[in-house]
Parts: C-alpha cells; structure tokens; sequence
C-alpha cells in the first residue's frame, strides 16, 4: 500500500508536470511524435537572408507574371493596383507630391458616380451639400465636421483630397475598404462641383442663360 501511494504520487507530478503547461502561450515548438511537414524552412517578413540577391523575402512581381486581378483602365492604358501611378496613390509617379488634377477623365457618368458614393458615405458627417453639418453633427456623436467649402480645402490638390477619402486625416477615417479606387475618383470629382457650386458667378453661365438671369 505504502508503495502504490509513492508510486502514485510520482504519476500524478509527472502528468501535471508534462502536461500541466497546455494552454500556456510559448514560442516553442510543441513536441511532433509524426512532424506532417508542418514545420519547414521559410523566409520570415522583415528578416534579412541571403536566399534572394536583394536580400528581402517579399519579392516584388517577376516581369510576365500575370495578376488576377482586372486591371483599371486609365485613358487607355492598364493599370494594376499594385502600381505605383498617380490613380493608385493619388501622387505623382516615383514622387511624394500630390497631383493637381484628377486622376480619371470628368464625364457625366463619374460625377453620377461620385453623388451617390458621397451620398452614401460623406453626406452623414459633412451634410450633402459638404458644409458638415451631417447627421451626426446633429446627435452630437461628431464634435467639428470640416467644413468642405473652407478656403483651406477648396485649395487642396485633387491628389490630396484623394489621400483624405483613402487613408482619412485627423479624426475621419479612410474609407478605402468602403470605395473601390475609381469611386474615391469620383467622389474627388463630385466634391469639386460641390464647391464650384459655391464659387461660380454669372459669368461662368452659359450666354443665352446669363440673358435670362439679367
Ligand atoms: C464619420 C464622419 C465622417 C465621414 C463619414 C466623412 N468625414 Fe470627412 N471629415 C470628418 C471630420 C471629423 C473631419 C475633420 C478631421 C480633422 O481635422 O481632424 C473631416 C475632414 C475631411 C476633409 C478635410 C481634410 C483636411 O485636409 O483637413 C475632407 C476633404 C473630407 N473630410 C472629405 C470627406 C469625404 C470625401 C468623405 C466621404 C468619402 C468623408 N469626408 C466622410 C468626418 C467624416
């Protein structure tokens, strides 16, 4: 009897010991009687090796690889969204500054575009005439909106506007999960008539319409 409570006693601090640990978090690998190949060499992110000459493990694409992806069209021209071109990013090729103009062609059919995105994802905060007086101005959920109609904002580069609406700025959010590239365009593009809106005057009408105003 003495014996079988030694005995026990042993077993039971070897089972808490071997397996008392599990659930514990550890950088150690768990013991594999049967590996599978679960765990192989690789090249981890961010660590230098001397596998590829430039010594990164992401590679950037090989010349003739072919994406999946369905490239934009850009005044003729494919463009892919890995690339660094001023529709992606919204800046000038190879540079930090910002394009003056919009990326993609104004036609009546982006600005349609750009209404309802901004409708849909602008007008709750900024209102949807831009002043930011938006609902949630209104409940008091967002302390100061910008006003979209400021100076300061009517000067911004079409190129900055586009950074804002993609990566946020201040305490607004991006909104490139919620806008394709194209549609942050056109709400770049809607924006800018909004504003125009403001700062047109009867000589921008049309001769036969200034008539009928006078
Ligand atoms: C949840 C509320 C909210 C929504 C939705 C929102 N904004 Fe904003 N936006 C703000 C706030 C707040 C600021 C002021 C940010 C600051 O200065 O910290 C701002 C600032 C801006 C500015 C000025 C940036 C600058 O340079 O100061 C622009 C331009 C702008 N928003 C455009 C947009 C557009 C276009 C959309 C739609 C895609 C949008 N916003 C959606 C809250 C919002």
């Amino acid at each position: 009897m003495r014996y079988f409570i030694l005995i026990f006693a042993v077993l039971v601090l070897i089972v808490i010991g071997v397996a008392g640990k599990r659930g514990d978090i550890t950088r150690n690998s768990p013991i594999q009687i049967f590996p599978d190949m679960k765990r192989q060499l690789k090249l981890r992110p961010q660590t230098p090796n001397g596998f590829f000459a430039n010594g990164l493990s992401s590679q950037l694409p090989q010349p003739g690889t072919i994406s999946q992806e369905k490239p934009m069209l850009v005044g003729g021209k494919e463009v892919y969204s890995f690339e660094d071109a001023p529709v992606n990013t919204g800046r000038v090729t190879g540079a930090t500054n910002f394009i003056e103009l919009n990326a993609l062609p104004i036609t009546e059919k982006l600005l349609a575009r750009g209404h309802r995105q901004f409708n849909i994802y602008c007008a709750p905060c900024h209102g949807q005439t831009g002043e930011g007086t938006g609902i949630t101005k209104k409940i008091g959920a967002m302390a100061i909106v910008a006003n979209l109609h400021d100076k300061r904002i009517v000067q911004l580069t079409d190129g900055e506007l586009f950074n804002t609406v993609s990566h946020g700025k201040g305490v607004m959010q991006g909104y490139a999960a919620q806008l394709t590239v194209g549609d942050r365009w056109a709400v770049v593009a809607y924006l800018r008539a909004l504003q125009l809106s403001r700062l047109g005057t009867a000589d921008d009408l049309a001769p036969e319409t200034r008539a009928k105003l006078k």
